[in-house]
């Protein structure tokens, strides 16, 4: 077997002293808020293995669907050697591109990135067990900082499923796409999964189950919290309130206080005086129109090839290319 290569890009003490930072800027100004990353320890990526299990939950089974059904496809309009895939989790759909890519004859390499190390470590193994014959070299880091490691791999695809995009809020979304843009070479290509506009009932489902298994991943951000920063939130003095907003077309998840209280955070250096009924918003999950995925695309040199959606019209799967530039005529 051929073990995977695997390349830390993160300091030793990042997680420390970046979520500190974060601490410090998102929850000690108004309005507050936490960036999404710290959701993913190990207790957060299996309550989100078990999210994408959920009947309410839509995006994971949508997605599949349409990866099982165009995979082949997408492999043989695709000349890629390199397949890197952006928080890449458990992997759990990549397989079936993988499969696809080797199948058409031409995939040397598989590139897993996230910041979840243990999840990725194990994922990479597997995947290296299972295709024998391609270089796996996964990638701890962070896709909003490392996007420049990228541009060594040529002839690549950069597959970012899930819908992640759209937990990053507008102005990082506009920051990744451009360094997306940036790391990949001419004719390279991005497989994007992205979630679409719908009836709020089905997202709010979607994001409220009935066993309450996202408010415990919304919540185990606290946990991480207390163990990382000795912070002492008590889970149970905040409410969970996830809400559609049509206007800004995303979900949103926060935890309200119930009740006035101070919330010490020692790691941080940061005492928290919270009112009854404040809110910190720890997740958006932006949903988008076929559209809006081809103009912000189009807006950093990646130009839409094809476009899939699921049988219902829930999810979207894109694959775009990066401009090839024709050389200016002389004279
Ligand atoms: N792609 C998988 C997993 C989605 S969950 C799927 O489609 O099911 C989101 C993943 O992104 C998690 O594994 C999380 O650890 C990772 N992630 C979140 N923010 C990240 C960041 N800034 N850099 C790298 N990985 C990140
Ligand atoms: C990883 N990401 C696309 C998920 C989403 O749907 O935005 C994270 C999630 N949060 C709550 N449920 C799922």
């Amino acid at each position: 077997m051929n073990a995977p290569h695997v390349s830390v890009l993160l300091e030793p003490d990042w997680a420390a002293a970046a979520l500190v930072a974060d601490v410090r800027r998102g929850l000690g100004s108004v309005p507050r808020s936490l960036p999404p990353k710290w959701l993913y320890d190990d207790a957060g990526s299996l309550l989100f293995d078990r999210i994408t299990r959920l009947p309410e939950y839509y995006p994971t089974e949508a997605e599949r669907s349409i990866l099982a059904t165009f995979a082949p496809s997408i492999a043989h309009s695709c000349d890629a050697t390199t397949v890197v895939e952006l928080g890449s989790g458990t992997s759990d759909k990549t397989r079936l591109l993988l499969e696809a890519f080797e199948g058409a004859g031409h995939l040397e390499r598989f590139v897993p990135v996230d910041v979840s190390e243990g999840v990725m470590r194990e994922a990479a193994a597997q995947i290296a067990r299972r295709h024998p014959a391609i270089e796996v070299e996964a990638v701890v880091g962070d896709f909003t900082l490392h996007l420049g490691h990228l541009t060594r791999y040529e002839h690549k695809l950069v597959a970012f499923l899930g819908g992640t995009i759209g937990n990053l809020y507008v102005e990082e979304r506009a920051a990744f796409l451009g360094a997306l843009s940036d790391s990949m070479g001419e004719g390279d290509w991005l497989l994007l999964g992205t979630d679409l506009v719908k009836e709020a009932d089905r997202l709010i489902a979607a994001y409220d189950d009935a066993e309450g298994v996202t408010e415990a991943f919304v919540k185990n951000s606290l946990a991480v919290l207390n163990r990382e920063l000795e912070a002492d939130f008590d889970p149970d003095a905040f409410g969970y309130v996830p809400f559609w907003d049509p206007r800004l077309q995303r979900m949103d998840l926060r935890l309200r206080s119930e009740v006035p209280q101070r919330v010490r955070i020692p790691g941080a250096g940061l005492d928290l005086d919270l009112a009854a009924g404040e809110e910190i918003r720890i997740e958006i999950s932006t949903k988008f129109t076929r559209e809006r995925i081809a103009s912000e695309l189009g807006a950093v040199g990646l130009e839409v090839a094809e476009q899939w959606t699921d049988g219902a019209g829930d999810f979207a799967v894109t694959l775009a290319r990066k401009g090839v530039l024709t050389p200016r005529p002389e004279g």
